[in-house]
């Protein structure tokens, strides 16, 4: 059953409850005025729930906030975003992260959370200690502009995150790139520019151009940013590959360390070793492999962790969306990594799949053994390509797949992530990779979408 509610804090006169410990920003200014709105939307199923909460600054400009609220029943909450959240009893915090700390007067910062529990509303809400009041009883402040709505209105109306690859080139060139892009998908992945070829071409310098590129149109559209990706044996400078082994594993953790760093705050979630099994479930014979063996992947994510201990770690690999030999051995390397005290914190399901394999039905029940492991699970890298040119048939089965793909992660409370390898046939990879394959995204090449767009659509919305 889905319940889905909205409540707003109904009219009330800001009254100041300074907790101690609690900065106010702006405490010093003798005119600092605060207060706040929060908007607290819920959308349940069976055993819990998402919250989605918009947190309105109806004050003076504040720098670092903290929002507290009593859950009114046994509410728990087992994951969150946007904020660090934490809960003794019914008793909940939430404070800014570095990306969204500051707030100007009348700006908004989303943020929210999955829970076990009833939907009922908390009573009152607080922020920096103040206790928050609707000074705004006219319409909603974030009503869906369109009942059809974008894919990203859908999705943030249920605090699911649904994204795009984006490359610099289009991004710099083209407008109609750059209005979907911004407009459909609430987070981006850089398809190329964060990959250790772009950013560490030569050992030592970095150059971080297409990477800031696309940080910055992701911050200008209030999107987040998935990283993508630290440790590859693709698109790996041959510097790296000849190293011996201990300048291999000094040049990883450096490497790691600066990039993750630089962006620490900034990028909630990183691909920190991707693609690192064979289909039959071993060891990938990678460069990585021969020179440090598997302990390469425990110290990426260990140094992963050292650089922003916020951002979520994700271990990434495609043909482990159903479950077999590969999908079997990513699970139980994570398994025993997490009982070593590996930072593990995600699960990247890539899925680049073709129409002509079938599709891999039980995903769901993979996502859900990840999920059972206490890990978050993304939808990393989806395409569905099929044979070239493709015909009505084709597009329609094609659609049915993104249908399923969606679906499976939404039935999974932890998989909290679906983003598409580029959006528009136009700028795709799979025509240059897989011959005779192709229109794989669910827009075509004149940036028309297709009926694969209106499955994730309809399915974001439903
Ligand atoms: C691909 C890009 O889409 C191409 O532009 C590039 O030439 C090669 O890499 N798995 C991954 C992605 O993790 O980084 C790959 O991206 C696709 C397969």
């Amino acid at each position: 059953m889905k319940l889905l509610s909205r409540h707003r804090m109904s009219a009330a006169t800001a009254v100041l409850a300074m907790a101690s410990g609690i900065v106010v920003a702006g405490a010093g200014s003798a005119s600092a005025a605060p207060g706040c709105s929060v908007d607290y939307r819920t959308n349940g199923w069976g055993g819990g729930f998402t919250a989605n909460l918009t947190v309105t600054n109806t004050g003076d400009p504040v720098d670092g906030w903290t929002l507290e609220f009593a859950f009114p029943g046994d509410q728990r909450i087992t994951s969150s975003w946007n904020a660090t959240w934490s809960q003794s009893g019914q008793q909940v915090s939430a404070t800014n992260l570095t990306w969204n700390r500051s707030l100007g007067t009348g700006q908004s910062t989303e943020l929210g959370f999955n829970a076990t529990g009833g939907t009922a509303a908390p009573a009152s809400f607080t922020v920096n200690g103040v206790e928050c009041g609707d000074t705004d009883p006219g319409p909603d402040p974030d009503p869906d502009p369109d009942p059809s709505g974008t894919l990203r209105d859908h999705a943030e109306a249920r605090g699911f995150l649904i994204g795009t690859a984006l490359a610099t080139g289009p991004l710099s060139g083209e407008a109609s790139y750059r209005d979907i892009a911004g407009s459909e998908f609430n987070v981006v992945t850089a398809e190329n520019a964060m990959k250790w070829d772009a950013t560490e071409p030569q050992q030592g310098q970095f150059n971080f151009s297409g990477a800031d590129q696309i940080m910055d149109f992701a911050e200008a559209n209030g999107q987040t940013v998935h990283g993508h990706t630290l440790v590859w044996h693709n698109q790996t400078p041959g510097w790296v590959q000849n190293l011996d082994a201990n300048a291999m594993r000094t040049a990883m953790r450096n490497h790691i360390d600066t990039v993750v760093g630089r962006y620490a705050g900034r990028i909630p979630s990183w691909d920190v070793v991707n693609e690192v099994f064979n289909e039959n479930g071993g060891m990938r014979d990678s460069f990585w492999y021969q020179r440090l063996g598997e302990s390469y992947i425990a110290d990426a994510f260990r140094a992963a962790r050292a650089a922003d201990p916020n951002a979520e770690l994700c271990i990434n690999d495609y043909n482990v969306e159903g479950i077999n030999a590969k999908s079997t051995a990513m699970y139980n390397l994570v398994s025993r990594l997490r009982g070593q005290g590996v930072p593990i914190d995600c699960v990247g399901i890539q899925g680049h799949l073709s129409i002509q394999y079938g599709f891999p039905n039980d995903l769901r029940q993979n996502i859900q053994r990840f999920a059972d492991l206490g890990v978050d699970v993304k939808i990393t890298e989806l395409d569905v390509r099929v044979s070239t040119p493709a015909d009505a048939n084709e597009l329609a089965t094609q659609a049915t797949y993104y249908r399923n793909v969606i679906d499976a992660c939404l039935a999974v409370s932890r998989c909290d992530q679906l983003t598409v390898w580029g959006f528009t046939d136009k700028h795709s990879w799979v025509p240059d990779t897989f011959p005779g394959e192709g229109a794989a995204l669910p827009y075509d090449q004149n940036y028309q979408p297709k009926p694969a767009y209106q499955a994730l659509h309809d399915a974001l919305a439903g």
